[in-house]
């Protein structure tokens, strides 16, 4: 199976709440949060479908405030058929190129502290620990929030350029923020 990333639509709808009930054990988003985050929230949320099949097996949604250069990894969840190869870690690296673009500074999210795969996935890809936070999560659970300083676009070039030219690289998060009113608080 390979898979692809696109924007997220709002007929991709079904397939978010579906991902919702399969990745996570509870403090789910609802539909009426789903359907919020795809039509009216300031966010940007991709898919990853498989192909062939178009199945949608994972999506992530980054947050963005007015004003603020500083955006946040809002959800972020794969199904659990489609894990360990690389589709998390794909979503991650196309929303911080969408981050960039949009010329963003800092991208943030809070994890729980017993996540350990996620965790383990944000600090290889160069998030560092900012606090914890005690008794974050409906359950009681603390969490870590972390972020990463994003390069502008122009350094991110430059730094493709230079790791083209002497080694083989090819170059270059669920989370919640308390923003959209709609949207509820504490999770994963
Ligand atoms: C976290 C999550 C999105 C990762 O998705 P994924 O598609 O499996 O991620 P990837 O295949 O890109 O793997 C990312 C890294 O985690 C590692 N990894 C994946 N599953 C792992 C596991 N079960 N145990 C240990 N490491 C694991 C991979 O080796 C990979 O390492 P690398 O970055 O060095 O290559 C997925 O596990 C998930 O949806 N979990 C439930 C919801 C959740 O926790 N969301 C995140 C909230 S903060």
């Amino acid at each position: 199976m390979s898979c692809s990333l696109r924007a997220a639509t709002v007929t991709d709808l079904d397939a978010l709440c579906h991902l919702e009930a399969i990745c996570f054990d509870g403090d789910r988003f609802t539909r009426r949060q789903l359907a919020y985050l795809l039509a009216r929230a300031n966010a940007h949320t991709l898919v990853a479908y498989t192909t062939p099949g178009d199945e949608v097996v994972g999506y992530a949604t980054l947050l963005f405030r007015r004003n603020s250069r500083v955006t946040r990894l809002y959800s972020f969840c794969v199904a659990p058929q489609a894990r360990g190869g690389g589709v998390g870690r794909a979503l991650l690296e196309a929303l911080e190129r969408e981050a960039r673009r949009r010329d963003m500074t800092r991208l943030q999210l809070e994890v729980r502290a017993d996540n350990r795969v996620a965790l383990g996935l944000y600090r290889r890809m160069g998030f560092s620990v900012l606090r914890w936070l005690e008794d974050y999560y409906v359950d009681g659970c603390a969490a870590w929030q972390m972020g990463k300083t994003l390069p502008s676009a122009g350094q991110a070039w430059a730094s493709q350029d230079k790791l083209g030219e002497g080694t083989n690289r090819d170059g270059e998060c669920r989370e919640h923020a308390r923003i959209a009113p709609d949207l509820s608080p504490a999770r994963k």
